[in-house]
């Protein structure tokens, strides 16, 4: 029912965006139909065994060294970014700001791997953004492609991107637009990436449709993060299809609840 109601606000959302702009309403309808075709999928949660130590796992996967050197960095980068989301007047942690956990896996995977090309769906207010871009600033190379459906409430929508401080923007490419617009032909320029992140739509068909296109571009030892892979059993399906990648299901925060996943590329 949750997510039934989900659709039909969603298809409500489509109709004002689609009056506003035609491309973006589109995508809207196509959310709302999938969230309803998804349905009879069912939900993700016991297809997982969450790791109990999932920082330290990460760092396995990623041949870092453990405790993580970074690791007194991104607790002042993210006392940051909620104090400065905090001081634009909405409080922060709701609905599609992302949760602690899934930022520091990708400050490590950042961090760590150094990355040339970062490719993420799904942005919001921009909190993975901002963490994504903060650690390729620190390593003095790198880029971040997002793009980003910008959600249609209010708050949201004036807010899309917020995180993201003016001095990061040089080394940010943001596309407006579903994933299924611009997905394949941002990776078709780009050739291959090092770290691809899915947080947009957590539909089957969309997670599916994300993490297959995603995949053969990611180089080897290269990462792939999906949030909320509780919501459907796309992340699972995935996964046995690269049975050689070693990958991680983690826990995010206490307020959110959901799973994330990781897979490093063998
Ligand atoms: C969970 S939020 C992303 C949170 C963000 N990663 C962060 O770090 O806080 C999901 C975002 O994906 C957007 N979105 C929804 N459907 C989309 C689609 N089909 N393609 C791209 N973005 C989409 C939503 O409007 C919202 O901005």
């Amino acid at each position: 029912m949750r997510n039934l109601g989900a659709g039909v606000r969603k298809a409500a959302h489509a109709v004002g965006a689609l009056l506003e702009d035609p491309a973006q309403g589109l995508d809207w309808f196509r959310n709302g139909f999938e969230i309803v075709r998804g349905l009879p999928g069912g939900r993700g949660e016991g297809l997982y065994r969450p790791s109990e130590a999932p920082q330290r796992r990460l760092h396995e996967l990623l041949g870092a060294s453990w405790p993580c050197e970074f690791q007194d960095e991104f607790d002042v980068l993210w006392n940051s970014v909620v104090t400065s989301l905090e001081a634009q007047g909405s409080g922060f942690g709701e609905r599609y700001d992302s949760d602690v956990a899934l930022a520091e896996a990708n400050w490590c995977c950042v961090r760590h791997l150094r990355p040339e090309r970062v490719v993420e769906t799904g942005v919001a207010r921009g909190v993975n953004s901002r963490v994504i871009l903060e650690g390729i600033e620190r390593n003095g190379t790198g880029h971040l492609w997002s793009i980003d459906l910008p959600p249609v409430p209010d708050g949201w929508r004036t807010q899309s991107g917020a995180a993201v401080t003016q001095s990061l923007r040089g080394r940010w490419t943001f596309l407006e637009g579903s994933s299924r617009r611009h997905l394949t032909p941002l990776l078709a320029d780009l050739g291959s990436v090092d770290i691809f992140i899915h947080d947009s739509l957590h539909s089957a068909a969309n997670m599916r449709f994300e993490m297959s296109t995603a995949w053969p571009h990611v180089r080897r030892g290269g990462v792939m993060l999906a949030d909320d892979i509780e919501s459907n059993p796309a992340f699972a399906l995935f996964t046995r299809t690269v049975p050689s990648s070693p990958m991680l299901v983690a826990r995010q925060d206490a307020m959110k609840r959901g799973f994330f996943g990781v897979v490093v590329k063998a």
